[in-house]
């Protein structure tokens, strides 16, 4: 049989890249600590009907990207493919809270996508969704904090793309009117395009073939159809975000492709990355769950595309981040077991320590430190053991001295 491998588009991450993982986790929730967000962990598996209706029927996702399937007892389920509705399913039953909570979660999504770079069928995001009725100055505040986090990252330049859906009674004008915009280049339009004209007309702005591409560049923007109350809203979103320093483009061509949204959207990319540049997405929103209608605005950030926009200084300074290695090495089974409680006493005392429980030979034992990057190696045999000390190698300058055993934690730190 050959060995097992992970499915497509589906990843392992371990080591040196999992600690740049926490890092990366650990100094987001400082900065959403600072903002008043809580996290929330929901299920990865969902009814499938939390996703039908409030994605929309017409998404990419909803159409072609869900893992669903029948459990045994006949429900049709769903692996996650976002994070917003689950959310939005776990507020709708709880009041009163849900009017103005500030939740973040961090995990995997699934999406089944053709994988590439970037692109991945589990991924994982860091969301948030702050609730609250429409606001401009809750939509700027929000991303704020995404810029915030991004600093903390360290992440080099990136481009925050904005732009407004409108409110929902503009929406029939602003479809009715793109429509009536295209129609006169309908044989123009690629295949996807022409059935969007339909079902779907707000992605023929984000299509990414050429010819399309031109049609659109001719078509007036979607503002035109807003009525004045949008134009405004938008308006003071962007006021709030030049007073808050965080710059930004207007990029009249954003849609983004949930149908949840309303007024606000916007992508964040970065040149580091390659077709897939979108780092993050977010908005503002109205959705449904059951009998409630629940407000908010937030945004999912992709981990994996974050990775890949670090620069590599950063990754090595993020992988750092643990403590450093110390190795105990035994030159005869007496001194192993001495070390064998030697390294419980090192760890009580807060020390990253391991040692070779396998009867290895020194020359292993000094191979291994040297495979596991250890910074310390502690030696002991016959003479250490006779004298009670033990021999401290740093090995980042390859330099020893033995010591008293009382002493050894004092030389570490
Ligand atoms: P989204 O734009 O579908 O929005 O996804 C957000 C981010 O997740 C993307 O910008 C990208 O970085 C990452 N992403 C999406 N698909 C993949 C993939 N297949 N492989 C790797 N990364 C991927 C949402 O999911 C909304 N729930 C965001 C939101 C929260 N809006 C309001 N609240």
């Amino acid at each position: 049989m050959t060995t097992p491998q992970a499915l497509q588009g589906m990843s392992d991450i371990f080591s040196p890249e999992v600690e740049i993982w926490q890092t990366l986790e650990s100094r987001a929730r400082e900065v959403l600590a600072r903002y008043d967000f809580r996290e929330v962990r929901t299920p990865i598996l969902e009814e499938v009907g939390v996703y039908l209706h409030s994605l929309g029927d017409t998404s990419e996702i909803v159409t072609k990207q869900m893992y669903a399937f029948e459990t045994r007892g006949g429900k049709q389920v769903c692996m996650r493919p976002e994070g917003t509705a689950g959310v939005m399913r776990h507020l709708a039953g709880r009041g009163q809270e849900a009017q103005d909570a500030r939740l973040y979660y961090l995990g995997p999504m699934f999406r089944a996508e053709r994988p590439q770079a970037g692109r991945r069928r589990q991924f994982h995001q860091l969301g948030v969704e702050g609730m609250g009725p429409a606001s401009p100055e809750q939509d700027a505040e929000i991303i704020a904090m995404q810029a915030a986090l991004f600093e903390a990252w360290e992440l080099g330049p990136v481009s925050f793309q904005l732009n407004t859906r409108g409110a929902p009674e503009d929406f029939p004008r602003i479809l009715d009117g793109l429509r009536n915009e295209l129609l006169p280049h309908q044989d123009s339009l690629c295949g996807d395009c022409q059935r969007r004209l339909d079902n779907n007309v707000l992605r023929v702005l984000d299509c990414k073939v050429p010819g399309c591409k031109e049609i659109v560049q001719s078509l007036p923007p979607i503002t035109t159809w807003m009525a004045p109350e949008s134009i405004a809203y938008f308006d003071r979103v962007r006021a709030a975000l030049d007073a808050l320093k965080v710059p930004y483009e207007v990029n009249p061509l954003l849609v983004r492709g949930l149908d949840y949204y309303q007024h606000t959207i916007w992508e964040v990319t970065s040149t580091a990355l390659g077709a897939q540049d979108a780092l993050s997405g977010g908005g503002r929103y109205r959705m449904a769950m059951g009998k409630t209608e629940l407000d908010g605005v937030g945004f999912g950030i992709g981990m994996e595309r974050v990775l890949l926009a670090l620069s590599e200084d950063t990754k090595t300074a993020f992988a750092k981040d643990a403590k450093d290695l110390v190795m105990l090495v035994a030159q005869n089974d007496e001194a192993r077991g001495a070390n064998f409680v030697l390294a419980a006493d090192l760890r009580a005392a807060g020390f990253r320590v391991r040692m070779d429980l396998t009867g290895k030979s020194m020359k292993a034992q000094m191979k291994a430190a040297g495979r596991q990057n250890a910074r310390w190696v502690i030696l002991r045999g016959e003479n250490e053991l006779a004298q009670n000390t033990a021999t401290v190698r740093d090995m980042s300058v390859g330099e020893q001295s033995e010591v008293p055993l009382g002493q050894v934690k004092d030389v570490l730190k």
